[in-house]
């Protein structure tokens, strides 16, 4: 395998499926299968979902709601999703710990970096939840974060489009991928991979990201075994 530990960043809109709010229990299931490829390969795998699928703090901030707050729910909706995935992982057979950037203890490990090491050393699957803790910070940035802290060789940006594109791919019929791009090229580009904090966390720590389309099955595993999948951000 191209890659021995992986951080994995799924959105929660993933987590719907056909549906328009909430978890959809056959998307997980079709998830931890493809989780269960790589784990069987070896490959350490971390976590980080996000919680779009039931509550988005920005969301709420625009219809009034103060943001901090909003954002707090945001955080407790991706500790929702990552006890359904923590559920999903384990009716398929793989060991997980999740762990939590904000203390609810009954229900989560805390978040410690040497705790999150050593049980991916051990094969466990890691999931982290509550975004980095705080207010403000997407769970792009969480993701990037804990990658760079746990020291994953890439983070892996499954999304339902296949990569980046020259323009929106929904919105304009005459749009390309890139298979390669630098920071640099992102920038200059001025391309949507992450928000702008998610993104300069990732350069300046030289760490990789891949989109690529998580609902094809088999991705995951050849994006694993370094096949050309989707778009590479690289320096
Ligand atoms: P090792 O030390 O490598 O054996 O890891 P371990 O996670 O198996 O050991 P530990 O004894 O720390 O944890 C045993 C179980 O309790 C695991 O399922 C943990 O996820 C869980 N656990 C540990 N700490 C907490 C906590 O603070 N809250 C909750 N809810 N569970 C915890």
């Amino acid at each position: 395998m191209k890659y021995n530990r992986i951080l994995l960043k799924l959105s929660g809109e993933a987590l719907m499926g056909e549906r328009q709010y909430g978890i959809d229990p056959q998307r997980l299931a079709e998830y931890a299968q493809e989780i269960k490829q790589i784990h069987d390969k070896g490959v350490q795998i971390a976590i980080v979902i996000g919680g779009g699928n039931i509550f988005r703090g920005l969301a709420g901030a625009s219809n009034g709601m103060d943001r901090v707050q909003g954002d707090y729910m945001g955080m407790l909706a991706t500790v929702i999703n990552g006890m359904a995935l923590q559920g999903a992982l384990e009716d398929a057979g793989m060991q997980t710990r999740l762990q939590t950037a904000l203390e609810i203890k009954a229900i989560a490990e805390p978040y410690i970096k040497r705790k999150a090491v050593r049980h991916l050393e051990k094969g466990r699957i890691v999931i982290f939840g509550a975004g980095t803790g705080n207010p403000y910070f997407t769970t792009d940035t969480a993701a990037v974060l804990r990658g760079v802290e746990v020291e994953a060789d890439v983070i892996l940006k499954g999304t339902r489009v296949d990569g980046i594109y020259t323009a929106d791919p929904e919105k304009d019929l005459t749009a390309t991928k890139y298979d390669t791009l630098t920071f640099e090229d992102v920038l200059k580009k001025g391309l949507n991979v992450m928000d702008t904090t998610a993104f300069t966390l990732s350069q300046e720590n030289a760490l990789p990201i891949i989109v690529f389309d998580m609902n094809k099955p088999g991705n995951l595993v050849k994006v694993c075994e370094g096949e050309l999948v989707g778009t590479t951000v690289n320096v």
